[in-house]
């Protein structure tokens, strides 16, 4: 395996830019990082990955939030409105009811959009800067077109979005919309929008901000940082597991390329390295099935649905990078329902912490696994939370109480609340 967590030191190429270069995890080919634009290896079309002659220590990290973490990234800044460094909640009910040693969620939807899109567009923008390219181009269920719109427009560069007709949160399109993207609805699913801004990014229309993009992954690279820097100062050790919601399967990429490197550094040890549990919706969970079946390849799903939005994805285009995340830490993935995912942002809703669906999705998972045993007592996990309730206020309304109406005086007030029960109750 490629990816493995026994990497061998990596022989800096010559075509490495101070101490920085891209390297197909397929064949191994390397490229310099910053002179041309390139997503893909030119020799196989693999995936590529950023690659550093020196990787960084616990100790060599300060200040706050994505760039606390400079030496494990491409470049030095980038293109910012003071992204990462997000909360970090107990949920002690939720920890009691789910009878674990203990639970904690890192809330992305902290971020300045409303999501953990920003910590990956920080970088990438930076680096399309870099590059001297004007227009950036994303497809989006929602969350990476409101955080490429953001920081393109930070940044002084042009957006261009391509969004699934009909599928994408109202808050979400909101915020492309102000932040002044060009916003193309697609009558089609998100996959087939990947598809085609991935052939207009090769014919040279725009830089291409998905994840495939590698460098926007070593901005998400943090969030793992983020966890592992938080338990250990809180608990005096790193947590077991780390359950997260899967799409297009960056975050799990991410993750994982945390861990090798802190291990290739000498910062943890093998058995640190928390497991890697990814969750989808049943409904568009093409990563589970190849998780189950233990195959390398993932099926693309053409139909898929899910009131999880954000993660209506049947094409994870990060599967070969995430599948050996996942199988080598010893973790796993499993589907939910959408009444579970409901259910479970009620749950984290009853303890403050406002969540949109897909984000839901992590803690659906982590309760699904404890009763299947599969996540044990002992276990100290960290839930990933990728984005905030308002970002689809109408999934957020739909799963709470409707509000009621009364008339306009102390007295028709009082006589309904001594009155009827409270509806949906
Ligand atoms: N959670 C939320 C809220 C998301 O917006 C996404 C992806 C994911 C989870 C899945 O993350 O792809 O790293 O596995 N949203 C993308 C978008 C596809 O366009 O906003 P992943």
């Amino acid at each position: 395996m490629s990816l493995s967590l026994s990497p061998d030191e990596p022989a800096v190429p010559n075509d490495a830019t101070d101490g920085v270069w891209l390297e197909c995890i397929d064949c191994s080919e390397t490229f310099a990082p910053f002179e041309d634009v390139r997503y893909t290896c030119d020799a196989c079309d693999g995936l590529l990955e950023v690659r550093y002659a020196d990787l960084p220590t616990f100790d060599d990290f300060e200040g706050r939030g994505v760039w606390r973490y400079a030496d494990a990234l491409p470049l030095e800044s980038g293109v910012t409105t003071q992204e990462g460094a997000t909360p970090l909640y107990e949920v002690p009910r939720l920890e009691d009811d789910l009878g674990l040693e203990a639970v904690r969620i890192k809330h992305e939807g902290m971020n300045p959009t409303g999501s953990f899109k920003d910590r990956g567009m920080t970088v990438g923008v930076a680096v399309a800067k870099e590059l001297g390219v004007d227009r950036l181009a994303c497809a989006s269920t929602g969350n990476t077109s409101a955080a490429l719109a953001a920081y393109g427009s930070r940044g002084g560069m042009q957006t261009l979005v391509l969004l699934p007709a009909g599928k994408v949160a109202a808050g979400k399109v909101a915020q492309a919309s102000l932040h002044g993207a060009r916003i193309l609805e697609v009558d089609g699913n998100f996959d087939a929008c990947l598809d085609i801004v991935q052939e207009l990014a090769a014919e040279g229309e725009a830089y291409l901000l998905n994840s495939l993009n590698p460098f926007r992954l070593e901005g998400q690279k943090t969030i793992g940082l983020e966890i592992l820097e938080a338990f250990r100062d809180d608990y005096g050790t790193f947590p077991d597991r780390i359950v997260l919601p899967v799409g297009n399967a960056g975050n799990t990429a991410a993750l994982y390329k945390a861990f090798r490197e802190l291990l290739q550094a000498g910062a943890i040890d093998r058995e640190d390295v928390p497991k890697l549990t990814g969750v989808q919706a049943a409904g568009a969970a093409p990563m589970v099935e190849a998780v189950e079946n233990g195959s390398d390849e993932v099926r693309r799903w053409d139909d898929v649905e899910t009131r999880a939005t954000a993660i209506r994805i049947g094409n994870p285009v990060n599967a070969p990078k995430a599948l050996p995340g996942i199988r080598e830490t010893e973790g796993t993935a499993i589907a939910v329902s959408d009444e579970e995912i409901t259910e479970a942002q009620r749950d984290l809703a009853g303890e403050g912490v406002g969540v949109e669906p897909a984000s839901a999705a992590s803690v659906a998972g982590l309760r699904k696994l404890r009763a299947e045993g599969i996540v044990t007592e002992d276990e100290r996990v960290a839930c990933l939370t990728t984005g905030h309730l308002l970002k689809d206020p109408d999934a957020a309304a739909a799963a709470g109480d409707d509000p009621e109406p009364v008339p306009a005086t102390t007295e028709g007030v009082l006589e309904h609340l001594t009155g009827e029960s409270r509806p949906g109750r």
